[in-house]
């Protein structure tokens, strides 16, 4: 196990990222290229200037991390790419990875897996297909190597809200998910809104902003969590997860932008103080936004871990993971609610929360110990032409 070696690439958003992880966790070498820029012009992230630039980084970024860990891809045991999140989380894409190229996959990925396909190729390499959300979750197995099945994850990102009960490697039963956007494009469209400076990933610009406001300045129209009144027993909680994505209500949505935030500042922000861009009413903006965002993960999480704790009373461990998991507000208030159900909060550090390389070459390296990879796209077929 310790002699494995596994390069992972992820190139599903804005981050071209890969790394070089050992069998036994340790990470050889983690590269990541932001889109910063592109952000900034485009005010998000728009998918075609997205490839495009996933395009002009690959092959450095592929290059670096191996340089970084002091090898070549001939010292490799196996290539690890991200070719989803699909519907739903399973891996469907495991079996067409060494298919006859070019490969078919959504725009947004087929970067990464060209350059995944195309080194396994060259090297004869297994190559093992990953779904991003799935390595946002084991990440944590990698920082802390105690951390068993089952357990509670929640992940959180930019474009995903899931609660999910991990059973086992590759078998996770989601618990909920948003209805509509998930919390990091909350937080990227109030730090829109707010006229914060997009060069600056959004949602740590939220949070820093934050720190200088008071959350209980504004009040939102719904204070409370917007399903706070929506209140499910057991039968019910079941019933609705067995219909799937609707049942329960994570992140904060598009209308706490278009109505609540909005309506606040018509209605109790004197307008010229928000468009004056005093900082200090922005930070009230920020604070009082970030506050019932979280608020409403938490109440959410608190519902989802009694009824998981019923189901499977071993649970011993919260996961948060995802890019908001960053966020020192929101892992203070989720490890006092992981505390308070008795379990153990397990957040990885900021650095493997982003998207990163690092998750993808460890979900490889789990599911390649148990089998799971697919053999080398055949050396004499032609490449895949990006
Ligand atoms: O997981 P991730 O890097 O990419 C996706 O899979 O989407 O998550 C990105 C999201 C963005 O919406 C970003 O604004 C948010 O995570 N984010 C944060 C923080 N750092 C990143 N949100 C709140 N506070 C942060 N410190
Ligand atoms: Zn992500």
């Amino acid at each position: 196990v310790d002699n494995l070696i596994v390069l992972g690439i992820e190139t599903s958003c804005d981050d071209t990222a890969a790394a070089v992880v050992r069998g036994n966790g340790e990470i050889l070498s983690q590269v990541v290229s932001t889109q910063a820029d592109l952000l900034v012009q485009y005010g998000g992230v728009a998918p075609k200037m997205a490839e495009e630039a996933h395009s002009r980084a690959i092959d450095w970024v592929t290059q670096a991390a191996l340089d970084k860990a002091n090898l070549t891809a001939k010292d490799l045991s196996a290539v690890a790419v991200t070719i989803g999140p699909g519907l739903s989380l399973c891996l469907r894409g495991f079996y067409i990875l060494s298919g006859p190229g070019p490969w078919l996959c959504s725009s947004d990925f087929f970067v990464g897996v060209c350059k995944g396909r195309e080194i396994a190729r060259s090297f004869q390499l297994p190559i093992i297909g990953v779904h991003h959300m799935e390595a946002h979750t084991l990440v944590a197995r990698l920082t802390d190597r105690d951390l068993q099945f089952p357990f509670m994850a929640l992940l959180i990102s930019g474009g995903h809200n899931l609660l999910i009960l991990a059973h086992g490697l590759g078998h996770y039963i989601q618990l909920g998910t948003t209805i509509d956007d998930a919390i990091g494009e909350a937080y990227d469209k109030t730090a829109k809104w707010l006229g914060l400076d997009m060069r600056r990933s959004s949602g740590p610009a939220i949070e820093d902003l934050a720190r200088e406001g008071d959350p209980d300045s504004i009040r939102f129209k719904s204070m409370s969590s917007p399903l706070m009144d929506f209140k499910c027993d057991c039968v019910r909680f079941l019933h609705l997860v067995a219909k799937g994505p609707v049942e329960v209500y994570v992140g904060p949505m598009e209308n706490w932008k278009f109505t609540a935030i909005s309506q606040l500042l018509d209605a109790e922000i004197p307008l010229s103080l928000a468009s004056s861009h005093e900082r200090s009413s922005r930070a009230d903006i920020a604070a009082s936004f970030q506050r019932v965002a979280v608020l409403h993960l938490e109440e959410r999480c608190e519902r989802a871990i009694e009824w998981a704790l019923k189901m499977e009373p071993s649970i011993k461990c919260f996961v948060v993971s995802g890019g908001v998991a960053s966020n020192q507000y929101v892992r203070a208030r989720l490890d006092q609610i992981a505390k308070n159900k008795g379990l153990q909060l397990v957040c990885p550090p900021p650095s493997l929360c982003t998207d990163n390389g690092v998750m993808v070459a460890w979900t490889g390296i789990e599911h390649f110990q148990m089998g799971r990879f697919d053999t080398p796209p055949p050396a004499d077929e032609p490449e895949d032409t990006v």
